[in-house]
């Protein structure tokens, strides 16, 4: 498939008419020059079938584009993000770049965007607004804007008319097309858009900077169809297309031949993996029972939503081995009328049930959870159910987010009778909750002996070790440099709320709690 026909489908304006660009004689790779986003088009699923590719390529003459040139780029949001900055790396690799880690360095700059809340959003304005000495410094320098808030027409609008220092402006489906929309951002007086609303294929051979050699993500699909009333990523991701089995499986192996010690499998809703497949029946349980086999230590994945949680993929990870015991499983509230209104499709019991499977199955299992406060109209009774909830299940940790209307999605339409100062409070009561609880699981770890995967020197001392358990407990400890990259035993000696102190040993001196 050419590029021409990967575009079919998508909602392209060829050019913009004022950008007379557009007729000169590389216009091949412009077609897309101006394609600005649409949420109501992004909203769409499209029966048709995913493709998949394996024909990504940088066209030959773009292959000296990056020759004395260095590029950095900040990523906000979630692991999505994270993992399509490694993607972008390795574009910019490919074009002959070279990575900088200060942007004072940088000839390119690009902000790899959050849309999934206001503040998310406010910080990459504020960002924008401190690099613009830069584009005045160095008139040549290239800023680009890409990630989820790329996405939604009313950044756009903003970026257009109040953020003029912005080059370029690209989604998350337009990843592929970086050396042409950075082709066209040198030669152009323009900013350069393009943003597809509608997601393209799955183009499987992109190239990819890892940021380290110790974990790894590993996409296994990506969109999400659930469109949970308060949430943009529907809008920003696309429709769900999960990744071929056979190709996730391929990327876990060599990561393991490559030394990785851990992946952590990412999707938006990772349960869903496999229901758009047509001529396979195949889902995150069959995936996982694959994945187990593979010499890898550690296999992480996220996020699961409760409602796709099959019993199937419960007993797979009930065999343990390198299948973490840890479940993350967002809940966002306790109330079944709340969840009810954000669309979420389980009640307060059926959640709970899905929780004491797992437990009955998995008995050292650890759950962690995101939850919103002041959805509209939420009452101190339903917050309370949240709280309850909270302690039922015994969370060891928790994401707690104020909830902040997103344009275009349904709940940024309702009324809301909740005070900003009652949603500040409801928070601070459940953090008060969440801190006490990890605190709790903390201290059970004194005097026990568990299994880090050590990372690196600890941010604060660089005499001291840093590292993560099986169940994602940051543990603090002396030990030698040796010891980084590998997963060595540590006896805790005192225990934090959010983190862990201890001493490497040798060997087992007591009953693992992990
Ligand atoms: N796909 C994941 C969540 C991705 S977004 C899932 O469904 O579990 C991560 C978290 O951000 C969500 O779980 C939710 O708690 C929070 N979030 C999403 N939209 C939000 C909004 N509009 N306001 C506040 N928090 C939000
Ligand atoms: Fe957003 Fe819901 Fe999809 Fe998670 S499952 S990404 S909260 S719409
Ligand atoms: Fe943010 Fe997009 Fe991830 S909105 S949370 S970066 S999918």
């Amino acid at each position: 498939m050419n590029e021409k026909q990967r575009l079919e489908g998508q909602q392209v304006v060829t050019a913009n008419p004022t950008d007379k660009k557009s007729e000169k004689d590389y216009s091949k790779y412009f077609e897309t020059v101006f394609t600005p986003p649409s949420l109501k088009d992004a909203k769409k699923r499209g029966k048709e079938e995913v493709k998949y590719h394996n024909d990504f390529n940088i066209p030959e003459e773009f292959l000296g584009m990056g020759k004395g040139r260095k590029f950095y780029i900040r990523t906000y949001g979630c692991q999505m993000n994270e993992h399509d900055t490694e993607v972008m790396a390795g574009i910019f690799m490919g074009l002959g770049y070279e990575p900088t880690d200060t942007v004072d360095d940088a000839n390119v700059i690009l902000l790899n965007t959050c849309a999934i809340r206001e503040n998310a959003e406010n910080k990459v304005f504020g960002e924008l607004g401190h690099l613009k000495h830069l584009k005045k410094e160095k008139p040549d320098l290239l800023l680009g804007v890409c990630g989820c808030m790329s996405q939604e027409e009313s950044v756009v609008n903003k970026i257009l008319k109040t953020y003029t220092q912005v080059d370029m402006i690209f989604g998350t489906h337009n990843i592929h097309r970086l050396p042409n929309i950075l082709q066209e951002a040198y030669m152009s007086k323009e900013m350069v858009i393009e943003v597809w609303s509608k997601e393209g294929d799955v183009i499987e051979n992109l190239p990819k900077v890892r940021q380290g050699k110790i974990k790894a993500w590993v996409n296994i699909m990506y969109g999400c169809d659930k469109f949970c009333t308060y949430c943009i990523v529907p809008y920003t991701r696309g429709k769900e297309r999960s990744r071929r089995p056979e190709e996730i499986i391929h990327e876990v192996r060599q990561l393991a031949a490559q030394g990785y010690k851990e992946v952590t499998l990412l999707g938006q809703n990772v349960n869903a993996y496999g229901k758009d497949f047509e001529d396979i029946k195949y889902g995150l349980g069959d995936l996982m029972d694959e994945i187990r086999k593979i010499d890898i230590p550690r296999v992480r994945f996220t996020t699961s939503h409760p409602r796709d949680f099959d019993d199937y993929l419960i007993d797979v990870l009930a065999k343990g081995g390198n299948l973490l015991e840890h479940i993350h499983l967002p809940v966002q509230s306790g109330s079944t009328e709340v969840l009810k209104i954000m669309a979420r499709k389980y009640t307060r019991e059926q959640y709970l049930e899905l929780v004491r499977k797992i437990k009955a199955a998995i008995p050292n299992a650890t759950f962690t959870t995101d939850i919103i406060v002041g959805y509209p109209n939420e009452t101190e009774e339903q917050f309370q159910e949240t709280l309850s909830l909270y302690r039922e299940v015994g969370y060891e940790a928790a994401y707690t987010f104020i909830y902040s209307p997103r344009e275009g999605t349904p709940a940024a339409k309702m009324q809301d009778n909740v005070p900003m100062e009652v949603k500040k409070e409801r928070l601070q009561r459940l953090n008060a909750v969440v801190n006490e609880f990890s605190a709790e699981a903390m201290k059970k770890y004194h005097g026990q002996t568990v299994e880090v995967l050590v990372e690196g020197e600890s941010k604060n001392n660089p005499d001291v070790l840093a590292g993560y358990t099986r169940k994602n407990k940051l543990v603090n400890f002396i030990g030698p440099k040796a010891a980084i990259g590998q997963i060595v035993k540590v006896k805790i000696t005192d225990a934090k709320t959010w983190s862990l102190n201890g001493e490497m040993v040798e060997e087992l001196d007591a009953v693992e709690v992990e």
